[in-house]
């Protein structure tokens, strides 16, 4: 079923040589968005220079980082397209991690989306986690599982629908409680307080219950969406993201992400208020990015929902490409 105006864009030859005369960023670019001071670069995160071009002269509070996962699902025929071998990937991890913490604030918090492979060893997820170890200054803090409402392998095996996401700290940084918008429905833990049996309900500061290390109550990206950016394959639900950045930073720190793809990290900021560095390797990914921001400036819609990005291109009213069901994806 066609439901997007574009093609998955990094495998697609024929839509990038039509993107790429648009995009205003070349690879060792940094754009600075003139209104808030959010930069957007075209950068190798495993180039420490690069990294430093991005940032300079500052330190982020935060890190949102979310590579691709080296993961492949759907269609078995073209699984091994761009899917590095696990020691390739390790040393491609430990090179964007270094810089990403190079510069980081002395107090700060780091993010990692990765996934297992069921199909390979459950690869990389176990090898990054050990290779974070190297990283003496970083202190692990929490291992969340993001729900995914579709997944795969749904006949003969449990259905693949966790995206994982490591935490780390450097330092002591702030952390602020954020609360879901799921009803406290459990009621029974009773508790002493103050020589008065109160049970949890009464306790609570919140009606709603915290979302601890397992997110169930976040909607997938799909070409409904508002925030759908069609050919972006790998997009971040804004509402994680949000989460992560409300939890994690104040009005107006600096949050960077290495691996900017549809722009979900920087339309965060924009909402909240704080201020992100973000680069991607690929010129099409940075276009979208700085295109998704503008757009949300212009329209307060947060993406394209099933519209082209690119309005310079004529599409016609077929849609040309699909999100994340019927198609190979390596995340
Ligand atoms: C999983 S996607 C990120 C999704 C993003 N969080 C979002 O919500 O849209 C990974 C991105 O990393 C980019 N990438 C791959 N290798 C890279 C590298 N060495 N340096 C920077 N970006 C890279 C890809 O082009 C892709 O856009």
């Amino acid at each position: 079923m066609a439901t997007e105006p574009l093609p998955r864009l990094d495998s697609d030859t024929e839509i990038r040589k039509e993107l790429l005369p648009y995009c205003r960023l070349k690879l060792g670019d940094v754009w600075e968005d003139p209104l808030r001071g959010h930069r957007v670069g075209v950068l190798d995160a495993t180039c420490p220079n690069a990294v430093m071009k991005l940032m300079s002269p500052k330190r982020a509070k935060i890190a949102v980082n979310d590579p691709p996962y080296n993961v492949s699902v759907g269609n078995k025929t073209t699984q091994n397209l761009s899917k590095l071998n696990l020691a390739e990937y390790v040393e491609f991890s430990r090179n964007w991690v270094k810089n990403a913490i190079e510069i980081l604030d002395e107090d700060a918090h780091f993010y990692a989306w990765l996934g297992a492979d069921q199909k390979d060893g459950f690869q990389p997820l176990p090898d990054f986690m050990l290779m974070m170890r190297e990283f003496e200054g970083l202190q692990t803090r929490s291992f969340i599982t993001m729900r995914n409402q579709r997944g795969y392998g749904t006949q003969k095996n449990w259905m693949a629908v966790r995206q994982e996401l490591l935490y780390y700290t450097k330092g002591n940084p702030d952390f602020a409680v954020v609360y879901t918008d799921i009803p406290k429905i459990l009621r029974g833990y009773y508790k002493t307080v103050q020589g008065k049996r109160v049970e949890n309900l009464e306790r609570s500061r919140s009606d709603t219950i915290r979302p601890g290390n397992v997110w169930v109550d976040i909607q997938q990206v799909f070409y409904r969406m508002e925030e759908n950016v069609p050919g972006a394959y790998a997009q971040k639900p804004l509402k994680a993201v949000e989460r992560i950045i409300a939890a994690c930073s104040s009005e107006d720190d600096l949050v960077v992400d290495l691996f900017s793809h549809s722009g979900t990290t920087l339309i965060a900021c924009e909402r909240l208020g704080r201020v992100c560095y973000t680069s991607d390797i690929d010129p099409i990914f940075a276009e979208i990015t700085i295109r998704r921001l503008e757009h949300f400036r212009q329209t307060h819609r947060t993406g394209f929902q099933f519209h082209n990005p690119f309005k310079e291109l004529e599409t016609t009213s077929e849609a040309v490409g699909t999100k994340q069901e019927d198609q190979l994806t390596i995340f």
